[in-house]
């Protein structure tokens, strides 16, 4: 039997949890959670990205607040926004979404970012910290995986997990996040990449498949085992003639031929995306109440 892994509702559940806890934060006359975006340039996927997060501030009773800069902005003037929200008492946490033009060094950027408001967690502090499981922020996506994990009481200890795809944003911190002794966690971890020989070999050994590569329906029915728990990052547009709009989404995972054989699989959309807001949510909110840096 295949469960699908509803992303959309678990992610509901964790927003209606947070809209609570943030209505009797407000009814105590405390500080309301305040996260803050930049967004550089109009790529079209960021844009997505974006409105999705503030809109899920909005509903969670959050305050938002979105810094729009041009393509053109240079490194120095970014860094300088930065500062302003590193200094800004009322903003609790922001990100920079990614990715930024190629004239601006990412990793300058990330490291400038004070790490008590890194709710992405990309900042090397706060990657460190969760290498040596020590309180940090968990970058979203990977996050998300974890809660929809555990809130559909699924056992990941002693499980072998492959991960495909290293990007900083997934691959390489949700293969650490397994490994670690926790809960969950506890896995054996395969990390495979664009270098990885024999890609099936490690595939078909997975009892968990974690796909983050970006390469539509890259995953097909011969690559997994029977029973396979699959985790599909991916979200791309393609053209469709069976769709009004004339495209549709699609994941990592050709969904048609692998669901039959797993025993769990997300949907896309409605799986890990909606979990990746929530999550940043969850972190905007540890970030007001101060509960990793005190
Ligand atoms: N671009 C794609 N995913 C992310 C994310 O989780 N955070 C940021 N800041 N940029 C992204």
């Amino acid at each position: 039997m295949t469960t699908i892994l509803n992303g959309k509702l678990i992610s509901q559940q964790i927003q209606d949890e947070l809209f609570i806890e943030v209505n009797k934060i407000k009814a105590a006359g405390g500080k309301v959670p305040h996260l803050a975006a930049i967004l550089v340039g109009d790529d079209g996927a960021s844009e997505t990205y974006i409105a999705a997060k503030i809109k899920a501030c909005e509903k969670a009773g959050f305050k938002s607040t979105l810094i729009r800069l041009p393509i053109t902005v240079n490194e120095k003037e970014l860094l300088i926004k930065i500062e302003d929200l590193n200094n800004d008492e009322d903003v609790d946490g922001y990100i920079v979404q990614l990715p930024l033009p190629r004239h601006i060094r990412e990793h300058k950027i990330i490291e400038t970012i004070s790490p008590k408001k890194d709710v992405d967690g990309f900042h090397p502090q706060n990657v460190g910290r969760m290498a040596l499981n020590l309180p940090s922020y968990i970058p979203a996506t990977p996050f998300g995986i974890l809660q929809l994990l555990e809130r559909n009481n699924i056992n990941t200890t002693g499980k072998h997990c492959v991960v495909l795809g290293r990007s900083h944003i997934v691959g390489a911190p949700i293969s650490i996040l397994l490994s670690r002794n926790g809960v969950p966690g506890n896995c054996t971890v395969t990390l495979c990449h664009s270098r990885t020989e024999n890609l099936i070999e490690h595939t078909r050994k997975a009892d968990i498949l974690i796909v983050a590569l970006g390469k539509p329906e890259f995953v097909t029915a011969e690559m997994v085992k029977e029973g396979v728990i699959i985790i599909d990052v991916g979200i791309t547009r393609i053209a469709s003639d069976k769709t009004k709009s004339g495209f549709k989404l699609v994941g990592d995972v050709n969904y048609e031929a692998v669901a039959p054989k797993s025993s769990f699989i997300t949907p896309v959309p409605g799986g890990i995306g909606p979990m990746t807001i929530a999550s940043l949510l969850v972190n905007t909110l540890k970030a007001s109440k101060k509960e990793i840096y005190g």
